[in-house]
């Protein structure tokens, strides 16, 4: 039987949070990771483009041996992952799996809300793709959701600044704004992979009753939920507990930075895709 490691996908850095987090998990599997850190952000890029980029990385992620390929992008799970499940995945080949994060998000939260009124904070694009609003009104009618774009949030994480002064202003900023929406909201999802390196500050400007879920945990969770469910994927896993790096910028660039999301040691290759 053929076998792969598990891989995850992210448009930069931020889904190194997730992988952390899997791998804290299910440390037994082999996994690798690609950073498309030359065309990143996505969050700011229309649907065409975002659909594009994603597909190529993962056809390029099996063509490395994977079966399994983890969206841990909120913008790319947004406005990728349907088309690829439902159009490309029956061409490229029945038996892989793309998986991304907003559903077993959209699962955990349904969950935890007692008042039934959700917060979403996310990039442009996520916000824009209404990807939130839409699954959890499937899941769970009657909740009502409402959202917030935070376009400064990201480049607060990539420059190292999500600790200073100058995050505290947009993080209030964008929080004020979301409960100024709705003053009922309970439940927080930070719908953004860099967003739990903001998550101090956050816990900090929003009042205490005010639950915030960060994606790491939620989606490793439902990852081994997946493999338990799906045996035939399971075995498809390989396992050794190996991590390998790809990224289509520089490695150097990508050795310096991902230490801020990630705690390791980095193997790192560039890919071009
Ligand atoms: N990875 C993206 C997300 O989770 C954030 C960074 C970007 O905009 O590319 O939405």
């Amino acid at each position: 039987m053929q076998q792969g490691p598990i891989a995850v996908f992210d448009s930069g850095y931020g889904g190194l949070t997730v992988l952390d987090k899997i791998r804290q998990h299910l440390p037994q599997y082999d996994y690798i990771y690609l950073g498309d850190n030359a065309r990143t952000p996505y969050g700011t890029r229309s649907f065409e483009v975002v659909y594009e980029y994603t597909l190529q990385a993962v056809q390029k992620l099996f063509d490395m041996g994977a079966y399994l390929v983890i969206l841990a992008c909120n913008t790319a799970s947004a406005k990728a992952l349907r088309s690829i499940q439902q159009r490309d995945l029956p061409h490229i080949d029945p038996a892989k799996r793309v998986l991304g994060v907003i559903r077993p998000s959209v699962e955990f939260v349904g969950k935890q809300t007692i008042s039934q009124h959700v917060g979403i904070f996310g990039t442009v694009g996520t916000v824009q793709s209404d990807s939130y609003p839409l699954e959890i009104a499937k899941l769970f009618p009657g909740i009502t959701v409402v959202q917030e774009a935070c376009p400064m949030w990201v480049p607060l994480v990539e420059n190292n600044e999500f600790e200073g002064e100058g995050a505290d202003y947009f993080v209030r900023k964008n929080i004020n704004h979301l409960l100024g929406k709705d003053s009922l909201i309970d439940t927080i999802i930070l719908g953004c992979t860099h967003y739990p390196l903001l998550e101090k500050k956050i816990q900090q400007f929003l009042p205490a009753n005010i639950k915030v879920l960060s994606q790491g945990e939620i989606v490793s969770k439902s990852l081994s939920d997946y493999l338990y469910r799906h045996p035939e994927m399971e075995e498809k896993c390989s396992t050794g507990g190996n991590v390998h790096f790809f990224t289509t910028e520089s490695v150097e660039k990508f050795r310096q930075t991902a230490g801020v999301f990630f705690k390791g040691a980095l193997n790192v290759e560039h890919l071009s895709l």
